[in-house]
């Protein structure tokens, strides 16, 4: 299957349906953000701490697979010069109408996270990537990309799913409340699910997931040359997940000024 060509389609329905992470900013945050008062999320509900950005004013940023009409327009307003990347054109005409809407500029650009070859080396100072890596099959490319297109003492910031979250039936979850675990990691929608569950999933039109072992996240980032500096935790509020464990995690990766020496 192609997978990233399933999922343009299925994020191409997301945004039609409205889920929440396609819902562009008002003008309102907009302003604000004129003003220096902003906040951002890189999992469902922690604002980023303002500590982990730097002045944004000309700052180069690039938002990965990260359409969707929200960061980006924040960031540009916010004073930054920003280029936004996403699989979905839907997600991207949301980031236009904002930018249009407001009299923003945004370079939007139809691309694959886990092959930035539209971009230079070392040609942004900052690469924001929110909850995305969960809908590409090897997360390592991903990690690799950002860390070429990243200048030299700059920073990544992700979020990403903690395996945890794709351990357990989800069916049984949602009907009971109960908490079984069915799963084992690395997860994989295509791989990892019964043929019944299979086919209702595929029938549902739903984004293909993939849940990614904390080796393949934390251990591809040190990996792909990044010094970890900053890192937290967040729950899932619409999940029963989030009563026991936070399952998702934010870290800060900087590209050491020593890179490819
Ligand atoms: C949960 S949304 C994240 C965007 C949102 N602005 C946010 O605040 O989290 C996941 C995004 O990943 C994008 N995506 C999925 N696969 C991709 C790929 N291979 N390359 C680039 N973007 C991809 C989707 O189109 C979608 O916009």
């Amino acid at each position: 299957m192609d997978i990233r060509a399933y999922n343009r389609e299925a994020w191409n329905r997301e945004v039609d349906q409205g889920n929440q992470w396609t819902i562009p900013v008002d003008s309102q945050t907009v302003a604000l953000a004129r003003q220096e008062t902003w906040s951002v999320l890189l999992t469902p509900t922690r604002p980023v701490p303002a500590s982990w950005f730097p002045h944004m004013r000309g700052t180069k940023i690039l938002c990965l697979a990260s359409g969707g009409g929200q960061q980006g327009p924040t960031f540009a307003a916010a004073g930054g010069i920003v280029t936004v990347l996403d699989n979905s054109p839907h997600q991207l005409q949301q980031d236009r109408l904002v930018a249009e809407r407001e009299n923003l500029e945004l370079e939007l650009v139809e691309g694959d996270m886990a092959d930035l070859f539209e971009f230079k080396d070392d040609q942004f100072d900052l690469i924001f990537h929110p909850v995305s890596n969960a809908f590409v099959p090897d997360v390592k490319p991903v990690w690799r990309e950002a860390f070429r297109v990243l200048r030299r003492e700059g920073a990544l910031l992700a979020g990403f799913v903690n395996p945890v979250h794709y351990l357990f039936d989800y069916d049984l979850m949602d009907e009971k409340g109960e908490l079984e675990v069915l799963y084992s990691i690395p997860y994989s929608d295509l791989k990892s699910l019964p043929p019944d569950k299979y086919k209702h999933y595929l029938e549902s039109g739903e984004p293909l997931e993939f849940g990614h072992t904390l080796e393949d996240q934390i251990g591809g980032l040190i990996e792909a040359g990044f010094l970890i500096s900053g890192f937290y935790e967040d729950i899932d509020p619409s999940s029963l997940i989030g009563q026991y464990i936070p399952s998702f995690i934010a870290v800060k990766a900087i590209k050491p000024v020593t890179a490819g020496i």
